[in-house]
């Protein structure tokens, strides 16, 4: 396997700002010398994900993962190290040396032959739509009441017959590996090449930047045998649970929300009438990549779903799925029409627009969908459905938010807000009650772990010390302080690397520490590095840190001699209990000074 040399590692991540780079994927809000957001890698609601510019590394105090720019991309793209290295060496424009990956370059020389190869696709498709023999496709549009203006946006087109497109591209000069490679020409048993889309209507499908990855066709006659949409398969620039489409137009859109919808036709139609923030998934459900694709770009996202199609569980899980990457995500209600696009073309826009603000929430989603299973007008019914209403709204974390809803339920299901709270507060009293009963132990353990933390705080701020001020601090604290003081075993090995190194400088210490290839040691490094120690005088903090090794060695060397003299005095000499109660009583002495 090829390996990079460290100067090409260092080029790579100082060329990338760790901000910059997270920030495409997680909104970053800056307090003091860090930033900080919500967690990409687990779910959580209030930001502990925190990004040091200074350190340029990124820790998570909820979930602990961490590291630097390198570590971060393989996290998130789910690549490895060296993936994450190339991704990054792409992003900065910083050109890997062919002898030390060629298989990289010529990957890269693939796929940029590739997007061309749909850009003149899409060309000739849509050139070929206004021709007198795309009559039928011309039709169907017409009939689709698609103007020509939508048309143009999305370069709808009308794919030929036979194998005319893999002439076309024979005659623009592509190779057959570059024109197979994207899969809109396939080689038959026989040798011959034949054109995947026929005779369909073309939706060019784009990544965010507006580059053609891939194509859906539409069939145009009623051919029950025939599927209705083809698409083209994954290929080396195309991944579906990666993209949306239309996402190219929605991000320009000035709207905070985005709607979310099934189908191709329901985006065009929609973009057609004024909603230029739709995007469509592209026949998957809703991904983690494509959900934070949208969180990226929208502070809201409606779901907007056909009314028949998807289940009231793919719902549910494409509202968690955004829900889980901070968005705010709503459910739109439709009546009357199968899809958005019918709806928009039989009641108009403008009740359109009232369903995308009448969206509801996750909460009233599935308040909806337990309605569904009981009768109300059944005393027993009404009381199980207030009952798992309860359960519903004990997962609402903001007390406000919890009242509105009351509100709302109350008026909606005829319901009075009396029993709800009545509800509401038992649910609160049984569950206060568990606590209770689990509280001592749970308290216990919360001390216990207190007097480690502040073991945990103290070791970690001399790795601090020696990373960041290792001029002023090394002497000190090597003189001083030992290895057999650490506790934490992660502590142990840094304290070990850094005394074994011959770095002479902060800078050095950083690049050696981050090279320790061991995640959970990456992790721990990172916190310590974007951990605000306020540190006013590094001096007077070493002198601190001196002082409480010093007395907790007297202390302990106190309690060994008591228990010696306690137990042992029968095996001593005289000479050698007397020499103890002398080092007692000076120990006791040098402790009273300290105090
Ligand atoms: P729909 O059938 O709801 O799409 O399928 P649509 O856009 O409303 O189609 P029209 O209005 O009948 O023309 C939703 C999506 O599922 C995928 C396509 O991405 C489509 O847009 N799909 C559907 C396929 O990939 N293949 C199919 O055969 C059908
Ligand atoms: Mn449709």
């Amino acid at each position: 396997m090829v390996q990079y040399t460290d100067e090409l590692k260092e080029e790579i991540r100082s060329a990338n700002d760790i901000v910059d780079v997270i920030s495409q994927y997680v909104s970053l809000k800056r307090s003091g010398r860090n930033f900080f957001g919500l967690c990409p890698f687990h779910k959580e609601k209030s930001p502990s994900f925190s990004v040091s510019v200074d350190r340029q590394y990124f820790h998570c105090f909820g979930c602990h993962k961490g590291g630097d720019v390198f570590t971060f991309v393989s996290e998130i793209e789910k690549v490895s190290f060296k993936e994450a290295l190339e991704l990054l060496a792409e992003r900065a424009k910083i050109s890997l040396p062919v002898s030390e990956n060629a298989d990289f370059n010529k990957k890269q020389y693939l796929k940029d032959r590739m997007f061309k190869v749909n850009a003149e696709t899409t060309l000739f498709y849509h050139e070929r739509l206004y021709k007198p023999l795309a009559k039928i496709a011309q039709d169907y549009v017409k009939q689709r009441k698609l103007d020509n203006n939508t048309l143009k946006a999305f370069k709808i087109g009308y794919s030929g017959e036979y194998n005319e497109l893999y002439k076309y591209l024979k005659s623009k000069n592509f190779k057959d590996e570059e024109i197979l490679s994207t899969g809109l020409v396939n080689k038959n048993d026989n040798g011959e090449y034949i054109d995947r889309f026929r005779k369909r209507l073309m939706f060019p499908i784009m990544d965010v930047s507006g580059r053609v990855i891939a194509f859906g066709g539409r069939k145009l006659d009623n051919n029950e045998k025939m599927a209705k949409y083809i698409n083209s398969n994954e290929n080396l620039v195309y991944s579906k649970k990666k993209n949306l489409f239309a996402l190219n137009l929605a991000k320009q859109s000035d709207s905070k929300k985005i709607i979310l919808v099934e189908g191709y036709m329901d985006a065009i139609s929609l973009y057609q009438r004024g909603f230029n923030n739709v995007v469509a998934s592209l026949g998957t459900a809703l991904t983690e990549e494509q959900g934070r694709l949208l969180r990226r770009y929208s502070e809201q996202v409606i779901l907007s779903y056909d009314s028949d199609g998807a289940g009231q569980e793919a719902i549910m899980r494409g509202l968690s799925i955004l829900e889980n990457q901070g968005c705010d995500a709503r459910v739109l209600q439709m009546d009357g029409a199968k899809d958005p696009d019918e709806y928009v073309i039989k009641y108009g826009s403008g009740r359109f627009k009232l369903l995308v603000e009448n969206a509801i929430s996750l909460v009233e989603f599935k308040i909806k969908m337990l309605k569904n299973k009981y009768n109300l007008e059944n005393a027993n019914d009404k009381i199980r459905f207030l009952k798992e209403i309860t359960k519903i709204l004990s997962d609402v974390d903001n007390k406000i938010e919890r009242e509105i809803y009351i509100d709302k339920i109350s008026e909606q299901y005829n319901i009075s807000k009396e029993a709800i709270y009545a509800e509401v507060n038992k649910e609160a009293y049984v569950s206060k009650n568990t606590e209770k009963i689990l509280i001592s132990p749970i308290q216990r353990k919360e001390k216990k772990e207190e007097i480690n933390q502040t073991i945990v705080k103290r070791e970690n701020m001399i790795i601090y010390l020696l990373i960041n001020h290792f001029k002023e601090a090394y002497e000190k604290i090597v003189t001083n302080i030992f290895i057999e003081d650490f506790k934490l075993e992660a502590n142990k090995l840094l304290f070990e690397t850094i005394l074994n190194s011959s770095a002479e400088d902060s800078d050095k210490i950083l690049q050696i520490v981050s090279n320790i290839e061991n995640p959970e040691i990456q992790s721990h490094v990172s916190e310590i590095l974007v951990t605000d120690y306020e540190i006013n005088s590094i001096d007077k903090c070493i002198e601190d840190l001196v002082n409480t090794y010093n007395k907790e060695r007297l202390v302990n060397r106190k309690i060994e001699i008591i228990q010696t003299l306690d137990s042992g005095s029968a095996s001593l000499t005289k000479e050698e209990i007397a020499k103890l109660e002398q080092e007692l009583s000076s120990i006791i002495v040098e402790l009273a000074k300290r105090k």
